[in-house]
């Protein structure tokens, strides 16, 4: 496990960007695993100002997103895949069919988190995983739980998830509750994991992650046993580590 501390957003959303880029760099073909989320905004942001400089190339590279709220279409303002489109895909030069993302309109969503299954299984290894944290330490929306759940599975969303999520629409009652997520088997199969926080509100989720015991109440902690993880914190989100 390697612990990048930078001393703030900016300087971590750039390392973030940096990782990434020398990831296509070295395989022009590299299937990333992305977050949405406050959290790497910055990350996208300086991914894109990458690209107009010509330092990296998506022409090749495949994308799989973690998760996707279920109910909302993607042209609503509020999914992941408007986000994706919005803060990212718009502004590179991704090929659209290269673009995975599960859809939260599903008429079957067992089956879609099967075939979404199915699609990672074919694709073969997410080379570069992108994560954010919960404040209750779950990744993607892998929910603090009482046993690790392996593959995409639909989500009813933990009720500290919906309150942070809720900044993001106008109304709470609009606040899904309910969502598609790759499961812990998926997240922990990459070759490579770089989890990003910033701001005291991680900072306890960090700590727990980092130092506590392994255990599906806190998601992220899993990512202990990974074999190639990296966390880019900001100086907030590691105030509480003990090194
Ligand atoms: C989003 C995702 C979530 C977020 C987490 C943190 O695709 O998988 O796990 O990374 O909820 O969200 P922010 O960055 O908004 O604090």
């Amino acid at each position: 496990m390697k612990i990048i501390k930078t001393k703030d957003y900016q300087e971590m959303s750039k390392k973030a960007a940096f990782i990434v880029a020398s990831q296509i760099t070295i395989k022009n073909n590299s299937i990333l695993g992305l977050a949405t989320g406050g959290t790497p905004l910055g990350m996208y942001q300086e991914l894109i100002k990458l690209y107009k400089e010509e330092m990296v190339d998506f022409k090749e590279v495949v994308t799989f997103n973690l998760d996707e709220y279920y109910g909302l279409s993607g042209d609503s303002e509020q999914s992941y895949r408007y986000y994706m489109e919005e803060n990212f895909f718009k502004y590179i030069n991704i090929k659209p069919e290269n673009i995975h993302i599960p859809d939260g309109m599903a008429a079957d969503v067992s089956l879609e988190c099967k075939r979404y299954n199915r699609l990672l299984e074919r694709e073969g290894a997410v080379d570069l995983q992108v994560l954010g944290i919960g404040r209750n330490a779950h990744i993607g929306f892998n929910e603090p739980d009482d046993e690790f759940k392996a593959d995409t599975h639909f989500v009813k969303l933990d009720d500290d998830t919906i309150e942070a999520n809720a900044r993001f629409f106008d109304k709470p009652e609009d606040v899904p509750q309910k969502a598609i997520s790759m499961g812990i088997k998926n997240i922990m199969q990459a070759k490579k994991i770089v989890l990003l926080a910033n701001g005291l509100e991680k900072a306890d989720a960090i700590k727990k992650t980092i130092e506590g015991k392994i255990s599906p109440e806190v998601p992220a902690s899993v990512l202990q046993l990974h074999p190639d993880v990296t966390f880019v914190l900001d100086e907030l989100a590691a105030s509480k580590l003990d090194n």
